[in-house]
């Protein structure tokens, strides 16, 4: 009985003691897997952001991907358009020079440009040809030229200079005027038809633009370069004057014109009544300054003294505003109609009593041809 008893309580005390043990290691156990429950969550939450980060850059490659599809589109379509452009460029230019053929071989032209290149040979050798930006030269004739140290200022062309020439001696004119000088490219072709008819031309230049280097500045400034070449002339220092006059002076006399042609240092239009004097025009080319008011104060000066029944009025870069404005202005101050030729520099010829089929004859050689 007494052994029955201390068994049993040695056997309650064993279960005890082995219920305490297991609740620990319960708790135990609970522990650990509440922080392996944790860790586990934070490891997702970091596998999360890893994979938004991925997902992230996949997009934003794949963005960079279709934007060069777009770019890789556009350069495409880019070549595409460039080779019709090219297609059209060269149609263009087919058909142009196609029109170019018929007055290239006018009879007028063909004689102008024989008696005219040699002879002016010695000239064009010292000068240097020239366009402006993105111009492309039809034929030879269809140049300008400048002095080969010189930025400014340009001729007129070759076949420009051919159809003065031409409508100087046609018209048998016998008093001519030309604002400006530059180099005396454009006096060259006028005094060789006034050689023809017995004429003479008087070139006047402030020579601003060689100065300047450039086409536009202010009159104060041309009127001051004026006075002080005039004195260089008057204290005889020669070489110091314009290297624009040495030349046109020096090509006057290769040509054997001098007699033909006077070269004077003036700025227009003050200077222009001195000049003229008891004159009368038939002929006047206006070709100075070509901006602002320029143009219609160079016509202005000139109109007192034109022949009032028989004259010719040319006109150069009838392309700029201003001249396009004194042109008109001529027109309407003589009664007449401009006749445009279309060379490079469209050409506006201003005339009174004089024959129009010798008008039509420019119109018809020029390269250019109006369509
Ligand atoms: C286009 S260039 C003349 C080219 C010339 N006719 C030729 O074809 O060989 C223009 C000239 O006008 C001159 N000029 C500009 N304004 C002037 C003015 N108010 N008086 C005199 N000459 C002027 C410039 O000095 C420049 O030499």
């Amino acid at each position: 009985m007494l052994y029955s008893s201390i068994i049993a309580m040695v056997a309650s005390a064993a279960a005890l003691g082995l219920a305490v043990s297991n609740r620990r290691r319960s708790k135990r156990l609970k522990t650990q897997l509440a922080e392996h429950q944790a860790s586990a969550e934070q490891q997702i939450i970091n596998l999360r952001s890893e994979l938004d980060r991925s997902i992230a850059q996949l997009s934003g490659r794949s963005a960079s991907a279709s934007n060069l599809e777009l770019h890789r589109k556009k350069i495409d379509s880019i070549e595409e358009r460039q080779a019709h452009c090219q297609k059209e460029v060269d149609h263009l230019r087919g058909e142009s020079q196609n029109l170019a053929m018929l007055p290239t071989w006018h009879p007028t032209r063909v004689a102008l440009a024989e008696e005219l290149r040699p002879r002016l040979v010695p000239i064009t050798d010292k000068l240097g040809p020239v366009l402006f930006p993105n111009q492309l030269a039809f034929d030879e004739l269809d140049w300008m030229y400048k002095l080969p140290d010189r930025k400014f200022p340009y001729s007129l062309t070759f076949e420009e200079g051919m159809m003065m020439h031409y409508l100087v001696a046609a018209n048998e004119l016998k008093s001519g005027y030309e604002i400006a000088t530059a180099f005396g490219f454009s006096s060259f072709f006028l005094a060789t038809a006034f050689e023809k008819t017995g004429g003479h031309l008087i070139s006047a230049d402030a020579y601003i633009e060689e100065e300047m280097e450039d086409f536009i500045y202010d009159h104060a400034s041309a009127q001051a370069h004026v006075e002080k070449l005039r004195q260089l002339q008057r204290d005889e220092q020669y070489d110091q004057l314009p290297r624009g006059l040495q030349f046109a002076m020096e090509g006057a006399a290769a040509l054997k014109i001098e007699s033909v042609v006077d070269y004077e240092i003036a700025c227009s239009p003050e200077g222009v009544p001195d000049l003229l004097n008891d004159r009368q025009l038939d002929f006047a080319f206006i070709d100075g300054g070509h901006f602002g008011e320029q143009p219609v104060l160079d016509v202005q000066s000139v109109l007192p003294f034109l022949h009032p029944e028989r004259f010719v009025m040319m006109f150069h870069d009838t392309q700029c505003e201003a001249v396009a404005k004194a042109v008109h202005f001529a027109a309407q101050a003589t009664g007449t109609q401009p006749f445009s030729i279309h060379t490079r520099n469209r050409i506006v010829a201003v005339t009174k009593g004089i024959d129009p089929n010798i008008l039509h004859t420019c119109r018809e050689m020029t390269v250019r041809q109006a369509v």
